[in-house]
């Protein structure tokens, strides 16, 4: 009998199964198209049974049955989902482990509740590498079921100080959530870096300097994989012109959709998660290809003041603060939101392997959950930032902004700060405004209630 079965041998799939059997787990693999299935029987992986017919890779699992999903999110889960559920049986466990909107999951766990069949979201992070070596995963589900799967998540899982980077995170789509959230903080400190490049570009900086300049920030408190990978794909050659690989790219970005997850539940949470958003939006900016040509240059610009690369560096340390400080409110909102009593604490543990937005942040933030803050950017080690920082945080921007660089992200953190730190951000003039052309009535200073004034017609 096999521990486990995987569905979706692609390169995630693959890799994920691979791990599971190099953690001596017994694995059953099926895929759609046999083909992917045969190319993993040829490894001759010792604890790899593969299988053509899905009911006799679910028959050769042991009870209660654990079925692994490594597919695309969105119908083809569902599909899946619908051609496993005759062959199930009550206990048995599905693990969804693709990126599928939480609120997807919600209503699948809900459906095969009804069956007797347990279901988990399961946000696996750290991409092929990780899911071979170990990525952080964040299961959500129901709790009493979670034992039946915690043995083999927390085996292939990353381990940071021989820790394992899986743990239970909440009820139904939690999981989910938790992974939408973690690629929104993704996309912002992609997005600051793009920005830093761009910055140190403009300041006349080769490509190899940029990553040089990266190397030694990855000795500080900035220390984090996107730090690492962004040097290094500074330095890699084109081996087709030789030139620097970065220097052959088109300029603009995809996305899969986590992004822009992650900004509309922001919204309709009415959750400010300000950097995440300004990153997703960059990535559509990216793509108004024919406006940027028509555009490109028209607009004046001069050459902003040169920046010292240290001041750069600890506005990028405050802004990935903020990026981060957004996400795990957003997880602090959701949490009273949903009632899933999300632990802050263990999540920020189980990013910090395995996962894209491993950091050596998240041991502060980790440290600051412990003693039960509210928001971290009122931990000392932030406040200290926020007064150090914030001043090489607006040089950046008012550098950047005078010479015409679009710098969505670093503009959308100075804001932020600025927000929360001003006596007076002009809300009482959008009260009047309500007030005048709605009769939506406002506060006033000086007693309770809310009051509609009669606004004088002349
Ligand atoms: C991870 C990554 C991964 C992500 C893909 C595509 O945590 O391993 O976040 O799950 O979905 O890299 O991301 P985008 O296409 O949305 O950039």
């Amino acid at each position: 009998m096999n521990d486990i079965g995987v569905i979706g041998l692609g390169v995630m799939g693959k890799n994920i199964a691979i791990n599971m059997m190099n953690n001596s787990f017994k694995v059953a693999g099926y895929n759609r198209s046999y083909e992917k299935t045969e190319e993993l029987i040829k490894e001759n992986h010792e604890n790899f049974t593969g299988y053509k017919m899905l009911k006799d890779f679910v028959n050769s699992l042991s009870i209660p049955r654990k079925v692994f999903l490594m597919v695309s999110a969105g119908k083809a889960v569902d599909a899946v989902i619908d051609e496993l559920i005759p062959l199930l049986s009550e206990n048995d466990i599905i693990m969804d482990a693709g990126n599928s909107y939480f609120k997807d999951t919600n209503s699948r766990e809900e459906k095969l509740k009804d069956l007797g069949i347990n279901y988990f979201g399961v946000g696996v992070s750290g991409g092929e590498e990780g899911a071979l070596k170990g990525p952080s995963i964040m299961p959500g589900g129901e709790k009493e079921a979670y034992p039946l799967i915690s043995d083999i998540l927390e085996a292939i899982s990353a381990k940071y100080d021989g820790e394992s980077c899986c743990k239970y995170i909440g009820p139904k789509g939690s999981g989910h959530y938790v992974k939408m959230v973690h690629n929104g903080i993704e996309y912002a400190d992609m997005q600051l870096l793009a920005e830093v490049y761009l910055i140190l570009k403009n300041n006349g900086y080769s490509n190899i300097e940029i990553s040089e300049i990266l190397d030694k920030w990855n000795k500080t408190e900035v220390e984090s994989y996107l730090v690492f990978i962004t040097s290094k794909v500074l330095k890699e050659k084109d081996d087709k012109t030789n030139n620097d690989l970065i220097d052959m790219i088109v300029d603009v970005a995809g996305n899969k959709g986590t992004g822009r997850w992650t900004s509309i539940e922001a919204l309709s949470q009415e959750y400010n998660a300000s950097l995440l958003t300004a990153a997703y939006q960059a990535r559509i900016m990216s793509n108004e290809i024919e406006l940027r040509k028509d555009l490109s240059n028209k607009i004046s610009k001069e050459q902003g003041e040169k920046l010292d690369v240290e001041v750069l560096r600890k506005a990028y340390s405050l802004a990935k603060s903020v990026a981060f400080a957004q996400g795990f409110g957003l997880y602090k909102d959701a949490s009273e939101k949903y009632n899933w009593d999300l632990d802050l604490k263990e999540i920020a543990s189980i990013f910090r392997a395995g996962c894209i937005i491993q950091a050596r942040l998240l041991q502060e933030i980790m440290k600051a959950y412990e003693d039960g803050t509210k928001n971290i950017l009122t931990l000392p080690v932030f406040k200290n930032q926020l007064v150090e920082n914030s001043k090489d945080l607006r040089k950046v921007v008012l550098s950047g902004v005078q010479s015409g660089l679009a710098l969505p992200v670093f503009t959308s953190a100075l804001t932020y700060l600025d927000s929360l730190s001003s006596e007076l951000l002009g809300a009482n003039i959008i009260q009047a405004q309500r007030d005048y052309f709605g009769a939506h009535t406002y506060q006033r200073v000086d007693r309770d209630g809310f009051e509609h004034h009669n606004w004088s017609e002349e």
